[in-house]
């Protein structure tokens, strides 16, 4: 099942991987959505503060319809291979970020930088589950220790099966 999947990551990607230019910035973009953690669905992924910069941490939040809070899922349907645009008005596009692939490992924290079309680090496989894997990868988008306070960064961790911790709901657009 899992190495089936993984396949499929990796054709997708290599389809899109070249050339890496930044996605567009609005044309044509996916309607943003609220993306909640199973754990308190009134809570919302969003970056900190809602500054659009590269490296600005990704938390929940108390959800308050704000942009910073809105994801646009590209690529492809759910569920599926995807990058998490915010919803950004500016030049640039911010994408949910895992890092440098050969620093992935349990407890990193995620990030928005500047979308790249096909990178690794920012492509994200929606499972039945409700699990969001990162493409290639067994890491699956973890809300850390499972704390639903405000502003409690988001991390990566190895993706555990049942794990209530890793299963995010999507809002269907409005
Ligand atoms: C879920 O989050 C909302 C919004 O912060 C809060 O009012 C509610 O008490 C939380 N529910 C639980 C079970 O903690
Ligand atoms: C909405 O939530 C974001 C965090 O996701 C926060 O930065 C922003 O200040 C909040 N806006 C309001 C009006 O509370
Ligand atoms: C964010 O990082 C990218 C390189 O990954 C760079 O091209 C872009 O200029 C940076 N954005 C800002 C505002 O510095």
């Amino acid at each position: 099942m899992f190495a089936a999947l993984v396949t499929i990551a990796t054709s997708v990607v290599f389809a899109v991987a070249a050339p890496a230019s930044s996605l567009d910035a609005r044309a044509g973009a996916p309607i943003p959505v609220p993306v909640h953690p199973i754990l308190n669905t009134s809570k919302c992924m969003g970056i900190v503060g809602g500054v659009y910069a590269n490296g600005t941490q990704v938390d929940i939040f108390d959800c308050n319809d704000s942009a910073s809070q809105s994801w646009e899922i590209n690529d492809g349907t759910l569920p599926g291979l995807s990058s998490f645009s915010s919803a950004t008005t500016g030049t640039d596009v911010y994408c949910l970020d895992a890092g440098v692939p050969a620093d992935y490992a349990d407890g990193v924290q995620m990030k928005i930088w500047k979308c790249f079309s096909g990178l690794a680090q920012q492509t994200w496989n929606k499972l039945e589950s409700g699990q969001i894997q990162l493409a290639n990868t067994n890491f699956c988008l973890d809300l850390t220790n499972g704390d639903i306070t405000n502003r409690n960064v988001l991390q990566i961790w190895t993706c555990t099966a049942g794990n209530t911790n890793q299963i995010w709901t999507i809002d269907s657009p409005q």
